[in-house]
């Protein structure tokens, strides 16, 4: 197969397939164009940016961070496949570039919108069922989280979804998706049982396990370069047992016992008791100076006074001063995740970067530092500025589980901590200002870990920044982009989801 690729890639297939360029068709008149298809149809489903639909338009464009959102030509609202069939077959025939958008939550502006082109905002697509014999959901890509997991709760179910219930599936799911239940069961992506995608021709088909089996792998990192997916369906877990989230902030004098702690979770705790789940983060504001904290969850019955042996250290003073809250104690995990939405809620301006290590004590203190230099007074001093930088393992179990549904585009051989960061300001001009010190940061955190010889090649898509565009799926190794640029030269030959949208990650080569 290698050999195969090889011989593909290097006879200029792919280069041929990008080299197949009409000029596009201007966007006013794909968006009249679709007007026209849809022009029948009982509900309005093409919005443009005119008085008459200011309001529906206006709506349709709020992202959770405003420094995502673009205007474009015009926005779709398909509220069946059939619909988003038509309308990319018509795109594909006509040269039209557009955006596929499920809950909006990307950091970078231009990934799940458009400026000249036409939106897709899949919100429409909002089935949500339960099959109790075969113990899988079926959810339509435009949901949220909280409405999957209120839905699934009835049925004492749930799924791996969001640890905040506003995100969309679309975007999580096909990124990776980190979820309270990773350590047992892998990434969110690992738990889909089959999808359901239109391709660049307009035909759906269903990919899973048994069928288009290469596609379906593909699909697992593959964001949205093989076409738009309209419906998940998902393997589900039981929920009967009480959801325990709960967020604990330590001083900053805690630093070496948070880090040390930090550390033993990442090499072991995970892996020991799969019920629990924690990221570490650390932020500096100017009114907040420099604080630890951590975000955790245990999917069973829980008490503070008597943790799980492997959380015991960050509840009972081993690191000094918790000062710990729940998002949900003894309650479900919408409860815990619709707290979470509503702590991050949507408005501010955020930008994003990631690169992952393996564990060291040494290297954490070494990443740390470098960002508290790079945090300097100047930007303190911008208005309403925090900066977040987090850690997240994946442990053994959780890649044994990943392996064992089948596998994924990631290319993870062994245990490593996902590290990302994520500044917040307040003013649209501090933009670039914020852009440039989280790469800035990012890529001195890369050469110390490099130095280290501990630095992990893979970079998790859905935290991937801006200017990471072409690194994301390329860290996922030799082999798997290899797979995926085949599958794009079956699946989408002529390249339209590169060509025709150009936002998010791509496949080297597309
Ligand atoms: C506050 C906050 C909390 C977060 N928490 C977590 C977390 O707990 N775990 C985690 O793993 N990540 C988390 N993330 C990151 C999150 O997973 C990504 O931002 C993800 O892209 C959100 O999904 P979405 O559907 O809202 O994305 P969108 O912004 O709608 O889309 C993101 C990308 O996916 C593509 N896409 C979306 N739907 C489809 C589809 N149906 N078919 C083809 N392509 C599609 C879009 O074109 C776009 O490029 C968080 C982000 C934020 C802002
Ligand atoms: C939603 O579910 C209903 C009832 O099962 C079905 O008729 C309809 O086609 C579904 N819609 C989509 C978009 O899948
Ligand atoms: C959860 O319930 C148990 C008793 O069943 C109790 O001991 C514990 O304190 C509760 N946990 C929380 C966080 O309230």
């Amino acid at each position: 197969m290698l050999s195969l690729a090889t011989v593909l890639l290097g006879s200029g297939l792919v280069l041929r397939a990008n080299a197949f360029v009409l000029p596009f068709r201007s966007p006013t008149s794909c968006c009249s164009l679709l007007g026209a298809e849809f022009n029948g149809d009982t509900e309005p489903k093409v919005f443009s940016n005119t008085p008459l639909q200011a309001t529906e338009y206006e709506s349709l464009s709020t992202y959770w961070t405003p420094a995502a959102r673009l205007n474009p030509t015009c926005i779709f609202t398909p509220t069946n496949t059939q619909d988003v069939a038509r309308a990319v077959k018509l795109f594909t025939r006509k040269n039209c570039q557009f955006a596929i958008r499920s809950g909006g939550h990307s950091y970078n502006p231009g990934w799940a919108g458009i400026t000249n082109g036409v939106l897709i905002s899949l919100y429409g697509l909002n089935n949500i069922s339960y099959d109790s014999i075969h113990g899988l959901a079926s959810i339509g890509a435009g949901n949220r989280w909280t409405d999957v997991y209120g839905a699934l709760l009835e049925h004492g179910v749930t799924v791996l979804g969001g640890r905040n219930s506003d995100l969309g599936v679309g975007g999580y799911l096909t990124g990776g998706g980190i979820s309270y239940y990773s350590n047992d069961r892998g990434w969110a992506t690992d738990n889909i049982f089959s999808v359901e995608i239109v391709l660049a021709d307009g035909k759906i088909i269903t990919a899973s396990r048994h069928e288009h089996k290469e596609l379906f792998r593909c699909i697992k990192g593959g964001s949205n370069n093989y076409g738009v997916i309209t419906k998940f369906v998902l393997e589900t877990v039981d929920a009967s047992k009480p959801f325990n989230a709960f967020a604990i902030g330590y001083p900053a004098t805690s630093n070496n016992d948070f880090i040390s702690h930090a550390y033993d979770y990442c090499t072991g705790g995970s892996d020991a008791d799969t019920k629990s789940h924690i990221i570490f983060a650390a932020s500096i504001s100017k009114v907040g100076g420099f604080a630890n904290g951590l975000l955790g969850s245990y999917s069973d019955v829980f008490d503070a006074a008597n943790p799980a042996p492997v959380l015991r250290p960050f509840f009972d003073g081993t690191v000094p001063n918790p000062a710990p809250g729940f998002l949900s104690a003894n309650g479900t995990i919408k409860v815990a995740t619709d707290i979470l939405s509503i702590v991050q809620a949507p408005g501010t301006r955020y930008a994003m970067g990631t690169f992952s290590v393996y564990a060291d004590i040494q290297l954490f203190h070494t990443l740390r530092g470098i960002w508290e230099e790079e945090t300097t007074e100047e930007l303190k001093d911008r208005p309403g500025f925090m900066t977040e930088f987090a850690f997240q393992p994946v442990g053994e179990k959780w890649l044994a589980a990943s392996a064992a549904k089948g596998g994924n585009s990631f290319g993870i051989d062994r245990p490593l901590v996902m590290v990302w960061l994520q500044p917040r300001w307040d003013l649209a001009s501090d933009d670039a200002m914020m852009v440039a010190y989280t790469d800035r940061v990012r890529v001195r955190c890369e050469q110390a870990a490099k130095t280290a010889g501990k630095f992990a090649k893979f970079r998790h898509l859905n935290y991937g920044g801006r200017n990471q565009r072409n690194e994301i799926i390329h860290s996922f190794g030799t082999a798997n982009v290899l797979r995926m640029q085949l599958n794009k030269l079956q699946y989408d030959p002529l390249n339209v989801f590169g060509r025709l949208v150009p936002g998010g990650f791509k496949i080297p080569g597309f």
